[in-house]
């Protein structure tokens, strides 16, 4: 089965964390067109129900499960639940996550929990269960072929200033993903992993909150770093020019072509390179700003005298 075509993604299963919003959903709509099942997992409610329907409308079998990625059962009962309708899948995406920004000190303990708990303990989770699964229909079906991709960012190579919690999460995850895609290798020549690193991209990441459940919210209210963070990141992700569905284009073009990196922004990948020859050279970590001078100097003023 290679090199993979859209005739190879006909009648087979995604299952997509993440899937009421944003890349998840546009992920959801461009499986349904090449004719996938599509399993759509969401912690809420009321939106994961309207992509469902919105998807099934398309002329697509589809599987709706409330999951919170956070907990470990519930991405279990999600991977038992796929099994048992559509069979092994051979496409997962471990897309949800959610944002948080402001100085790394100033995260209470359970913003970083949920931070943590979302973007890399649901990508855990998701690789912990169904990449068994894959191999072991590796082994039965001698043309099966799987993928997982996990969603980290451009935060996952870089670190820029005031985006504490995330960038951690972020970096967490290309390890992962990294790891995975070694360890693959070891044991498997069809089971494949890929990392998405997206820019900034017009979605509902900025809203995050709207997907907090009561359990991750500290009682302190927001600080003037997490409202900054809040603030620039909502400005720079509502001026991102690359739609979400260019996004879900570029993965399963990189499905096809098995690349492991997925970019959506392949010309911004500058910042990636100013950090690996700083670590080679030993020199304390450069200005991420450099190229912006006025956005830095504006953030240093703004937390400096607020
Ligand atoms: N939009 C960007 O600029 C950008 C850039 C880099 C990385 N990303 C990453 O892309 C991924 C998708 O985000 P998006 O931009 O489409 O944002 P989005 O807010 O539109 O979609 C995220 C989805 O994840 C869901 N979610 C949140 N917590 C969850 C949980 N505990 N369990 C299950 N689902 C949960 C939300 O309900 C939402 O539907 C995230 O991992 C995000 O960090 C986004």
């Amino acid at each position: 089965m290679n090199p993979m075509s859209t005739s190879n993604f006909q009648g087979r299963t995604a299952v997509v964390t993440g899937a009421a919003s944003g890349f998840g959903l546009e992920t959801c709509r461009l499986a349904a067109r090449l004719g996938m099942n599509v399993v759509l997992a969401d912690v809420m409610a009321e939106p994961l129900a309207a992509a469902a329907a919105e998807i099934e409308a398309l002329g697509v079998a589809v599987l709706p499960m409330r999951v919170d990625v956070r907990h470990a059962a519930e991405v279990e009962a999600l991977a038992q639940a796929v099994r048992a309708r559509f069979g092994v899948p051979h496409f997962v995406f471990n897309n949800a996550g959610v944002s948080a920004g402001g100085l790394i000190w100033e995260h209470g303990p359970k913003e970083w929990d949920w931070v943590l708990g979302v973007n890399l303990m649901g990508v855990v989770h998701g690789v912990r269960v169904f990449t068994p699964m894959m191999l072991e229909a590796e082994k039965a079906d001698p043309d099966f072929e799987g993928h997982i991709v996990n969603t980290a960012s451009m935060a996952g190579l870089v670190n820029m200033p005031n985006m504490g919690a995330y960038n951690v999460s972020k970096h967490a995850v290309v390890a992962l993903s990294e790891t995975l895609y070694q360890d693959l290798r070891l044991v498997s020549d069809r089971v494949h992993a890929h990392v998405l690193c997206p820019y900034f991209v017009p979605t509902g990441i900025c809203h995050s909150e709207r997907a907090r459940p009561e359990d991750a919210r500290d009682a302190a209210p927001p600080t003037h770093s997490q409202l900054v963070a809040h603030a620039v990141g909502a400005k720079a992700v509502a001026s991102g020019k690359v739609s979400a569905a260019d996004v879900a284009q570029f993965v399963f073009d990189a499905l096809c072509d098995k690349r492991f990196y997925v970019f959506s922004h392949p010309k911004a990948l500058g910042p990636v390179m100013t950090r690996a020859q700083d670590i080679l050279r030993g020199e304390r970590p450069s200005d991420p700003y450099a190229a912006r001078p006025e956005l830095g100097a504006h953030l240093k003023a703004t937390l400096r005298h607020p």
